[in-house]
C-alpha cells in the first residue's frame, strides 16, 4: 500500500513506523502537518491508500478524513482524549497506560478504534515513557491496524461500543496543574510533577529567585545535609545538576530553561549563582549504592566492566566528553577483559551538545572544542588494546553518537532502537568522530556513501543487516541488559580471548601503518572547520532552528517522496 505519514515532526516514533512499514513492503511518504492546504496537496500528489498520523498537534482537516481513512496514534488508553494524555497519567500515578489507534473524525480522538495496546507505566520521565513504552506499543498497534485495513474485512469499533474503554476527555494540562508547592509536596510528588512535564513543557518554577522551567529531576537518598534549610532551597551542585531541599529530603534538578532562553544543563542556565553553591562531587566513577544524580557510573561483574553515561537527550558537551574519556581511561586500567559502553536509558548518544554550543559566547569555537573532545573520546575507545569493547545500544543513537559507538569492537543494538548514522541534516555538517575510517570498513565505500547521502534512520535490524552493527538483540530494556551482560561475560571467559585481542592489536597496527588515525581526523576536521567558521552559515542556522524548535515550513525533500522531481501521480 501507499501510506502517507502525516506528522508534526519526523520524531523517533515516526522514524520507527516509517522503517517498520517499509520493511513490510509498503511505500511510504511523509508530509509535515504545516497547513491544511499543504496536507491536501500531499494527499493529491501521493494518492495514498491509507494515512497514518503518528504525532499530530492539530486536527486533520475534514477535506482529508472524509475522503481517506486516517489512523491517529493517541498516547492514551481507549476512551482517553485530549492533548495531555501522558502528562495526566504520569501525574496521577496510573499503574498502567496504553495507546489507541483511532480513525480521524469530526470530534478529536473520538473516532472508531482500529487497534490498541497497554503497558505498565514506569515511574519515569514523560519523554522516556514516550520513547520506550509508547513507541513500542504504538508500533505494534499501528502494524496491526494497517494489517486490518489491508485485509478489508475489519470494522473498527465505535468508541461508545468499546467495552474496555476506561479513559475520558481531559483538558490541556496547564502550569497551574503542575505547580510545585515546596512546603507541602514530598519528594515523590515533586519528582512525579517534573516527570510528567519532561521534556516539554517543563514545570514553571523559580531557581535563584528567577522564573524558569525545570526538567530532569533525580531523587537523592544519601545527602541529608542542611537540616535547617527550607524546602525549595538550593543546597549544592554536582557537575551540571543542582541539589534542592524538599519537605522530606532532597532531589536534583538536571536541566532548566530561563524565560526566553533554551533548555540547558541547570548550572549552565545559572552559571554565576550555581558557582556560589558548595560542590558535592562523587568520590569516584563507581556506581553509587543509593539513589543520586550520577551521569557517569561504572560497575563490574564476571570480568566485564560496564560504563553507563546517562546524558540528558544523549547530547554530549565538551566537558561530558572529557569526563567520559577520563572514566574510560580509568576503566581500561581495571582487571577486566571486556568493557561495555552502556550509554543511557533513552539514548546512547546524539553527538555534540547543540544546546550548550548555542548558548556559548562563540558557538563556532564551542563546536570546535566539542568535536575535538568527541574525537579524543572516540580515539580512546579505538585505541583500547587490552579489552574487547562493546557499545550496547539500549536507546536511540544519532549523528556522531553512531560513530562513537562504531569506535567499539562490537556494536549490539536492542530491537526497537533507531540509528541515524549521518550528519547532513544538521546544516550539511560533514561530521568527524573518525567516521571516514570506521564506516567504510564496515559497509564498504559505496555503502558509506549511501548511508550518508540517504540520511535515513535505520532500525536495529536493518543496521545489523547492512553490517553497521554486529547484532540486533530482542527484548525490552531489562532483557537487553541481561543478554548483553551474558554475552559479554562469555567473551571475557572464552578460551580464544587472548587470540582475539592479539588479532585486534594487529589489525589496528596495520590500519595505522596504512593511514594514521591522525590523518583521518585532520581531513574530517578540515571540513568541519569550514562548517563552523566558513562563509556558509548552514550549520549555525540549522542548529539555531533545531535548538529553538522552530516550526518547520516545509517537509525535507528526502522524506516527502511525493514531491520528488520524477514523482508520477499514481493512476
Ligand atoms: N544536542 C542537544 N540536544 C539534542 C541533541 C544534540 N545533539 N540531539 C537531540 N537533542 C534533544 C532535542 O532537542 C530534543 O530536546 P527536548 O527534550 O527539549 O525536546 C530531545 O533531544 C529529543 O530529540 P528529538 O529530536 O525529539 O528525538 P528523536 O528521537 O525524535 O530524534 C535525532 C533523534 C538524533 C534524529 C534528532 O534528535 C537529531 O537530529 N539530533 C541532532 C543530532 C546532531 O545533529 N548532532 C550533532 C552532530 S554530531
Amino acid at each position: 500500500m501507499r501510506i502517507l505519514l502525516l506528522t508534526h515532526a519526523f520524531n523517533s516514533l515516526t522514524q520507527r513506523l516509517e522503517a517498520e512499514l517499509q520493511r513490510r513492503g509498503h511505500e511510504i511518504s511523509i508530509e509535515f502537518d504545516i497547513a491544511d492546504s499543504v496536507a491536501e496537496e500531499a494527499v493529491a500528489l501521493f494518492r495514498p491508500h491509507l494515512i497514518v498520523a503518528p504525532y499530530l498537534r492539530r486536527a486533520i482537516p475534514e477535506s482529508i478524513w472524509s475522503q481517506h481513512v486516517c489512523l491517529i496514534v493517541h498516547p492514551g488508553v481507549i476512551g482517553d482524549r485530549g492533548p495531555s494524555a501522558l502528562d495526566w497519567a504520569i501525574q496521577a500515578g496510573e499503574g498502567g497506560w496504553g495507546i489507541t489507534v483511532l480513525q480521524a473524525e469530526a470530534e478529536m480522538d473520538a473516532g472508531p478504534v482500529w487497534a490498541s495496546a497497554v503497558f505498565p507505566l514506569r515511574a519515569a520521565k514523560k519523554s522516556s515513557i514516550y520513547r520506550n513504552e509508547v513507541t513500542q506499543a504504538a508500533t505494534s498497534a499501528v502494524l496491526q491496524a494497517v494489517e486490518r485495513f489491508a485485509a478489508a474485512d475489519f470494522a473498527p469499533t465505535p468508541l461508545a461500543a468499546c467495552r474496555d474503554a476506561r479513559g475520558r476527555l481531559r483538558p490541556l494540562m496547564k502550569q497551574t496543574d503542575r505547580l510545585i508547592d515546596w512546603q507541602r509536596d514530598d519528594t515523590a510528588t515533586v519528582l512525579c510533577k517534573i516527570n510528567a512535564a519532561d521534556g516539554f513543557p517543563g514545570v514553571a518554577d523559580t531557581l535563584f529567585g528567577e522564573d524558569c522551567h525545570v526538567f530532569d529531576a533525580w531523587p537523592e537518598a544519601g545527602l541529608h545535609a542542611a537540616p535547617d534549610a527550607r524546602p525549595g532551597e538550593l543546597l549544592a551542585r554536582r557537575e551540571t545538576a543542582l541539589l534542592r531541599k524538599t519537605r522530606d529530603g532532597a532531589l536534583w534538578i538536571g536541566h532548566a530553561k530561563r524565560a526566553g532562553g533554551i533548555k540547558l544543563p541547570a548550572t549552565l542556565a545559572f552559571p554565576a549563582a550555581s558557582a556560589a553553591l558548595p560542590a558535592a562531587p562523587l568520590k569516584d566513577w563507581w556506581r553509587s549504592g543509593s539513589a543520586t544524580w550520577q551521569d557517569i557510573a561504572y560497575e563490574e561483574s564476571g570480568g566485564v566492566g560496564f560504563l553507563h553515561f546517562e546524558f540528558y537527550n544523549g547530547a554530549m558537551s565538551t566537558a561530558q566528553c572529557e569526563r567520559l574519556r577520563a572514566a574510560l581511561a580509568w576503566a581500561k586500567q581495571r582487571p577486566v577483559q571486556v568493557l561495555v559502553l552502556m550509554g543511557g536509558t533513552d539514548f546512547w548518544s546524539n553527538g555534540i551538545h547543540l544546546n550548550v554550543i548555542e548558548a556559548a559566547e562563540s558557538p563556532a569555537d564551542e563546536s570546535w572544542n566539542n568535536i575535538n573532545a568527541m574525537n579524543d573520546l572516540a580515539r580512546e575507545l579505538i585505541e583500547t588494546d587490552g579489552q574487547i569493547t562493546i557499545a550496547a545500544l539500549a536507546g536511540n543513537v544519532g549523528a556522531g553518537g553512531c560513530f562513537l559507538a562504531r569506535a567499539a569492537d562490537l556494536v549490539w543494538a536492542r530491537e526497537g532502537v533507531i540509528l541515524n548514522p549521518h550528519y547532513k541534516n544538521m546544516g550539511n555538517l560533514y561530521g568527524s568522530e573518525y567516521w571516514t575510517y570506521l564506516l567504510p570498513r564496515r559497509v564498504g565505500d559505496e555503502g558509506a556513501r549511501t548511508i550518508m547521502r540517504n540520511r535515513q534512520p535505520l532500525t536495529a535490524q536493518r543496521a545489523a543487516e547492512t553490517g553497521f552493527t554486529d547484532a540486533c538483540l530482542a527484548g525490552d530494556a531489562q532483557a537487553f541488559r541481561i543478554d548483553v551482560a551474558r554475552r559479554a561475560a562469555e567473551i571475557a571467559a572464552a578460551p580464544d580471548l587472548a587470540v582475539r585481542l592479539a588479532a585486534k592489536r594487529e589489525r589496528r597496527a596495520e590500519d595505522e601503518a596504512k593511514k594514521p588515525l591522525a590523518a583521518y581526523r585532520e581531513e574530517e576536521l578540515a571540513h568541519m572547520r569550514r562548517n563552523f567558521y566558513g562563509f556558509d552559515p548552514s550549520y549555525h542556522v540549522a542548529r539555531h532552528h533545531f535548538v529553538r524548535k522552530s516550526l518547520a515550513s516545509w517537509t525535507p525533500r528526502h522524506l516527502a517522496r511525493h514531491r520528488d522531481l520524477g514523482w508520477q501521480v499514481p493512476a
